[in-house]
């Protein structure tokens, strides 16, 4: 009898906690090893996530390969999970390439103590080297001017490289404490290694590798990933030499002087555990570029082609901007009197999308969310298109609709689901830089320019539809800037 009731204790336990705990969440049957990698779109997976949060609801399982991954999906979801759930949603799950050169370093793919005291560290520094600052705006008018030179030419270019040297100068002058010229090669190989890695990073065959990574020694871009990092580092190592032979700590120029000050103070009174070491210092540096200048540098150049495409609307941007500005330099200060420019910036960080699907997320802990039960150390991908195109959120989702950041008195309206940013702790890091950036950088340039397709191609013929890689890019295309005044 007393094994019996022992039975029946255990059942019932079992029975009853599972019932607390709630089941899986739903989501398509996944084949053996393979999952349900042959139902996603490898080059656009975020839209097939888009596809199936229709049919199984916002809180959904889906098998990449091996790898069980849960997407929440529209705005409340999303926002419950990474804003009132935050501790509990808040870890960060390393990609396998990204955990080949970096052992838990920096700030982008971290966790824990390391990972709060570099956040905490790289934020001080974005403030007093960069946005909290005039000297930041500063900074990025300076950039105008060579930007300006740069795409002051007759006849149709790629509006890309320019705006990469351009944006990336503004995290130099934050990181080193300088910007270079355009033409300096020390330069443009950081910014085009940077760059081509992040493209690297979204391609189908790291994806797999990702999944797979006992295929790695077969996969050419994984190679190729690792040498442009390590050409990177190595050319860090020797700006990192300069900069500590003629470090005043009196007067820090940047984050890198920040950091290496802040080291020897805490080697000096003895403690040597700290998070404030070598690795830590070249990984946060590379994810600042990282993470800070392709986005950056990809919603400006949406910004050029949605004005070549929409002409009204750059009627319109011009208008309010030589009306209210006429020919001086735009400052931060004039967001608040340029309601239909901000609308156009935020629409276009919504439509552009650029970082679909955030950077994966885990749980810290077993979370019961939404009646369903996730483990603690799921993969979770907060599905950012689903909350910026959420048809419960925005009249016009699919449409270029600057009206969506405008009341009926055409004053600028701040919205809830606008959220390219992310959100929760988690939340990117750079988005007060980043705004302060888009504002300054579209605006200067539609004083100076009119945007418009390459001479023989309509409006109607510039394709929206983005290229594949981590960060969503526009296609390949050229444009024509046509001086002002
Ligand atoms: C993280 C978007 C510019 C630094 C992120 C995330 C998104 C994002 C979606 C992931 C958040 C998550 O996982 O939930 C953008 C966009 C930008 C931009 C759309 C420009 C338009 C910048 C800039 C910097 C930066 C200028 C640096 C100066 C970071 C860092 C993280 C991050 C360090 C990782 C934060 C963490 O894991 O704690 N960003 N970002 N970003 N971003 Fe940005």
């Amino acid at each position: 009898a007393l094994v019996v009731l022992l039975l029946v204790y255990l059942v019932s336990t079992f029975i009853f906690s599972s019932q607390e705990k709630g089941e899986d969440p739903p989501g398509p049957k996944p084949l053996p090893l393979l999952g349900n990698l042959l139902q996603l779109d490898l080059d656009r997976p975020y839209n097939t996530l888009l596809e199936l949060s229709k049919k199984y609801g916002s809180v959904f399982t889906i098998y990449f390969g091996p790898k069980k991954v849960v997407v929440l999906a529209g705005y409340k979801t999303v926002k419950e999970a990474l804003v009132n759930r935050a501790e509990e949603f808040g870890e960060r799950d390393p990609m396998q390439i990204v955990k080949d050169s970096n052992k838990g370093h920096g700030v982008l793919w971290s966790n824990g103590d390391s990972w709060k005291d570099m956040r905490r560290f790289a934020l001080t520094n974005l403030r007093d080297f960069g946005m909290g600052k005039k000297a930041c705006e500063d900074k990025i008018t300076e950039e105008c001017e060579h930007l300006i030179e740069q795409y002051c030419r007759r006849e149709a270019f790629d509006t890309t490289q320019p705006m990469n040297y351009a944006v990336s100068n503004i995290i130099c002058s934050i990181v080193y404490g300088s910007r270079f010229e355009y033409d300096d090669t020390e330069f443009t190989s950081l910014v085009d290694r940077t760059n081509r890695n992040i493209q690297l990073a979204g391609s189908p065959s790291i994806q797999v590798y990702n999944l797979f990574p006992w295929i790695g020694r077969w996969i050419a871009t994984k190679k190729e990933f690792n040498k442009l990092t390590d050409a990177n580092k190595k050319q860090n190592l020797e700006l990192f030499r300069r900069l500590r032979e003629t470090l005043n700590p009196q007067m820090c120029r940047g984050f890198v002087d920040a950091f290496l000050v802040r080291k020897q103070h805490l080697e000096e009174s003895g403690i040597t555990n700290s998070h404030f070491h070598n690795e830590n210092l070249m990984n946060t540096v590379l994810n600042l570029f990282a993470a800070g200048t392709d986005t950056t540098a990809t919603t400006l150049r949406w910004g050029l082609l949605l004005m070549a495409k929409y002409p009204k609307i750059q009627d319109q941007v011009q208008e309010e901007l030589s009306r209210v500005i006429g020919s001086r330099q735009v400052q931060v200060e004039d967001r608040k009197n340029l309601p239909f420019t901000d609308a156009v910036i935020h629409e276009t960080q919504r439509l552009a999308n650029i970082v679909p699907m955030a950077l994966p997320h885990k749980t810290s802990q077993d979370v019961t969310f939404q009646g369903y039960f996730i483990k603690k150390g799921t993969t979770v991908y907060p599905l950012l298109t689903s909350v910026l195109y959420d048809d419960n959120e925005w009249e016009k989702p699919h449409t270029f609709h600057p009206a969506h950041f405008l009341d009926k008195d055409r004053k600028f309206v701040k919205r809830d689901a606008f959220m390219p940013f992310s959100a929760g702790r988690r939340v990117c890091l750079g988005e007060s830089l980043a705004r302060m950036e888009l504002f300054v950088f579209f605006t200067t340039l539609l004083q100076h320019f009119r945007f418009t397709p390459p001479p023989g191609v309509s409006e109607d013929e510039l394709d929206l539809t983005p290229r594949v890689g981590f960060t969503l890019n526009p296609s390949h295309h050229k444009l024509c800037a046509v001086p002002c005044m």
